[in-house]
């Protein structure tokens, strides 16, 4: 009987999943049925930009964190898929931090000309995984929103692959319920036209607090504030840019700082991160975690090693991204379809006990980037994902550290070669301060917006 697969996701690490059993039957293997089910009405995951905040047409909560105006925030060289380049895709060498809609186009002409569209069902969330003891296998039960209909399927294998930057992690400060202004968190910011002209405040000192406020800046905000729990970001900001440490409480209009400073703010963007959340799994299947590098559980960061027919997708802390999900993914297949052998339950644990382990041990950026390469290659070295070179990959993000402790507002004016072809990416035609528009026609296009060189050359 052929054994059927239910992937949870058709973001890039569910559409890797495809990718990787399209791979082997089209090298002859025979493979699995496979159904994705997807709750959005296409395919990217993340990258598929919505104007929606809070619920999505069908009611369920939106996916979507990322915004208008999101440029990748490191260069595409990290996370070029190794069987499909960028020159491939665009015919052409393009810049190395290209916006959202450029990667949009990227993820899915691979899996275009993969032509895996075909197994996926749209506006279909999952609603519950349930394993059947005395079947070895599961019932997966979902809603398709297109006949309104809720039913069960079963299925040999789960791959949950749905994401863990969507469900926002929303802390409360003293004086919230009473603060004038607008509080929401970074997962429903969409375009910084907003805040143009006003005092904004981005709580947390990490990648959204960085990118956010960096938009802010872009788009005209007034004055941007930051403030950090934890450590400061550090960056050398611009004039109306301050970084204060944790907030301690709000009135009206105004945030205190636990230095006894103060400052009127117009707007609160919490940027605190995001929880790793799936309601539709049952207790003992259920992932429980915070963002990190090793999430304890998942042998080889992928198989749930109390069930070893359930695997997660993309559920570390990133540093890779693309390529590290498709080595995933092509161990994943290579375990389902009996060409990987899993260790005993004790061996599985020992493995991930020894990863936890160095995971602690990590104290600095180039230890954690480097830490991730190794985990990816010894993910690749037991597949036919081809190989491609996890050094030359640490040194771009070497570089990239670099760029940014620089200059934070210039950081993607720079061009790497790419790993998997050599070929050398060109600078882009605008400086990322001044690209205003960033749409895909604007950014493959020879030549700037003649506004945005006057804006460039300060007229
Ligand atoms: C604001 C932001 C910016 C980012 N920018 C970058 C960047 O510049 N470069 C980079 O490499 N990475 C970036 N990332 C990281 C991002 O996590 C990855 O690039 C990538 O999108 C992860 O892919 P994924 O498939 O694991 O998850 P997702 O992209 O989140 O996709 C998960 C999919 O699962 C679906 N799903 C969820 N629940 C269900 C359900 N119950 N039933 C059915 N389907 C479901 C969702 O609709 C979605 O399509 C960014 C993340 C954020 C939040
Ligand atoms: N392409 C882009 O430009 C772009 C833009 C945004 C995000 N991203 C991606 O999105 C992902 C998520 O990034 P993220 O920055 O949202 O999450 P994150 O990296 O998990 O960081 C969460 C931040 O929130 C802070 N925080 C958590 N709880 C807090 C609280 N109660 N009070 C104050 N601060 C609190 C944390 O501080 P501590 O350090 O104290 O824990 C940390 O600084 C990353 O993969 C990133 O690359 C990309």
């Amino acid at each position: 009987m052929t054994q059927r697969i239910a992937i949870i996701g058709a973001g890039p690490s569910g559409l890797a999943q495809l990718r990787a059993f399209q791979s082997a039957q089209a090298k002859g293997a025979e493979i699995p049925e496979m159904v994705c089910f997807e709750k959005q009405a296409d395919w990217g995951g993340l990258w598929n930009y919505t104007w929606r905040t809070g619920l999505d047409e069908n009611g369920e909560p939106v996916h979507c964190s990322m915004y208008r105006y999101l440029w990748s925030n490191g260069p595409k060289e990290a996370l070029e898929f190794a069987d499909y380049s960028f020159d491939e895709h665009f015919g052409k060498p393009i810049a190395s931090y290209p916006p959202r809609e450029v990667l949009w186009d990227y993820i899915k002409g691979r899996v275009e000309k993969a032509d895996v569209r075909k197994y996926i069902r749209f506006n279909t969330p999952v609603r519950q995984v349930e394993y059947n003891e005395a079947d070895d296998n599961f019932t997966v039960t979902v809603h398709n929103h297109e006949t309104d209909e809720v039913y069960s399927e079963i299925f040999d294998f789960v791959v949950v692959a749905s994401g863990h930057f969507s469900t926002p992690n929303v802390p409360e400060y003293p004086g919230f319920s009473h603060f004038g202004g607008r509080i929401l968190h970074a997962h429903d910011f969409r375009d910084a036209l907003e805040f143009k002209d006003k005092d904004i405040l981005v709580v947390g000192s990490s990648y959204s607090a960085e990118d956010i406020g960096s938009q802010c800046y872009k788009y005209g905000a007034k004055s941007i504030t930051s403030c950090y729990r934890s450590a400061p970001m550090g960056f050398k900001w611009p004039d109306n840019w301050e970084e204060k440490p944790a907030m301690t409480h709000v009135d009206v209009d105004t945030v205190f700082f636990a230095d006894g400073s103060s400052k009127k703010i117009d707007a609160i963007i919490l940027c605190t991160g995001y929880l790793h959340h799936f309601p539709f799994i049952e207790e003992s299947l259920r992932l429980k975690t915070n963002n990190r590098m090793w999430p304890l559980n998942l042998y080889k960061g992928v198989v749930w090693e109390d069930n070893t027919k359930l695997f997660y997708l993309g559920m570390q802390d990133q540093w890779y991204t693309f390529n590290m999900f498709d080595a995933q993914a092509w161990y994943v297949r290579d375990i389902i379809m009996n060409r990987i052998e899993l260790p005993a339950l004790e061996d599985m644990r020992a493995h991930s006990a020894m990863w936890r382990e160095n995971e602690l041990k990590l104290e600095t950026d180039r230890e954690s980037y480097e830490y991730q390469g190794s985990y990816i290659l010894e993910l690749i070295e037991e597949t036919d994902y081809p190989t491609f070179d996890i050094a030359a990959v640490n040194e771009t993000f070497l570089q990239w550290k670099k760029h940014k402790k620089q200059d934070i507002m210039t950081f993607r004016d720079f061009s790497f070669p790419s790993v998997m072809t050599g070929t050398p990416s060109p600078a882009h035609h605008t400086p990322w301060l001044y690209a205003l528009d960033d749409s895909l026609e604007a950014y493959l296009s020879d030549t700037p917006k003649p506004e945005e060189i006057q804006k460039a050359s300060g007229e």
